[in-house]
């Protein structure tokens, strides 16, 4: 397996979840370094979005382990976000793309990517501004944009648009009010750029996208690759990996992690399927 540099970025362990009273994850432990690609497949119902709404603490999902004993944590640098509420690990530097996006009637695209910036790092710069830790790129970008204008916002999240071959209209629509599939996907991937978090998850980001669109996430995933965020893929097939290669491949069935590899792992379950898992 290809050894990737660097203390975890995300660390969790054990992490169980219960949805409607039934046991859903049974344990999983993951580490994300910065700037690498997880991939996490597995068949329907294995527990793939449940572990990404639990990671960002959607309230429907219970973390807590009917095994007392067992010590569980998400941690993120050095905070444990387990018991803080969503908007605290965004904070922290998670950031989800779910499944199936809802429309934000009246919240234009470029209102939501203004605001959310703002909320994710202005505290985080006045922290760096004390601080300023010149060593580190990820650091000088985030302190260096504390300064960044409306324009100049404006002009970045153009610039990303246009990457992403998402016209510039979209900015001023509603948030994936009358958007497809793909269009959708592509704001999803357009929010992470912008918002350059430490470890950005998409949930089944390549469902549903036509060979085009799947490039461009594709393209979109190296950026934040190159900007150190981590990154993990969820899905329960691989089209999205001919477009990207993983750093490390996960199989999860049944809640656990069964099996973790190189991104060959991907190519054998193409072929082979889930079947000696289940
Ligand atoms: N809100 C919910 N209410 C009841 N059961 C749920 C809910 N969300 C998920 N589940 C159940 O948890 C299991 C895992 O679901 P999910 O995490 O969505 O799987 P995947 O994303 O891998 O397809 C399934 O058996 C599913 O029916
Ligand atoms: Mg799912």
């Amino acid at each position: 397996m290809k050894k990737i540099s660097g203390t975890p970025l995300l660390k969790v362990r054990n992490l169980f979840a219960s949805v409607e009273g039934k046991e859903v994850l049974k344990g999983i432990s993951l580490d994300v370094e910065a700037g690498a690609v997880h991939v996490i497949m597995g068949p329907n119902g294995s527990g793939k979005s449940t572990l990404a709404y639990a990671l960002m603490g959607h309230p429907h999902y219970e973390v807590k382990s009917h095994l007392s004993k067992v010590k569980s944590s998400i941690e993120i640098g050095n905070t444990d976000v387990l018991n803080l509420p969503t908007e605290e690990r965004a904070r922290a530097g998670l950031y989800l793309a779910i499944q199936s996006p809802i429309a934000i009637p009246g919240v234009s695209v470029m209102q939501l990517l203004r605001t959310a910036y703002q909320l994710l790092h202005i505290e985080q710069s006045q922290k760096i501004n004390e601080t300023p830790n010149i060593q580190n790129p990820v650091l000088v970008r985030r302190w260096q944009a504390n300064g960044m204008g409306l324009t100049e916002f404006v002009r970045r999240v153009k610039q990303f648009a246009g990457q992403l071959r998402l016209d510039e209209s979209f900015l001023s629509r509603s948030v994936h009010d009358g958007f497809s599939g793909g269009e959708k996907k592509k704001v999803e991937m357009l929010q992470a750029l912008v918002l350059a978090p430490k470890i950005a998850i998409f949930d089944e980001i390549d469902t549903g996208l036509d060979v085009d669109a799947l490039r461009v996430v594709g393209k979109g995933i190296d950026v934040l690759r190159r900007q150190k965020t981590g990154v993990i893929i969820i899905t329960h097939y691989n089209r999205i990996l001919r477009y990207v290669t993983p750093d490390v491949v996960h199989v999860l069935v049944g809640g656990k992690i069964v099996d973790t590899g190189a991104a060959a792992l991907a190519g054998k379950i193409e072929k082979e399927g889930y079947a000696k898992y289940l």
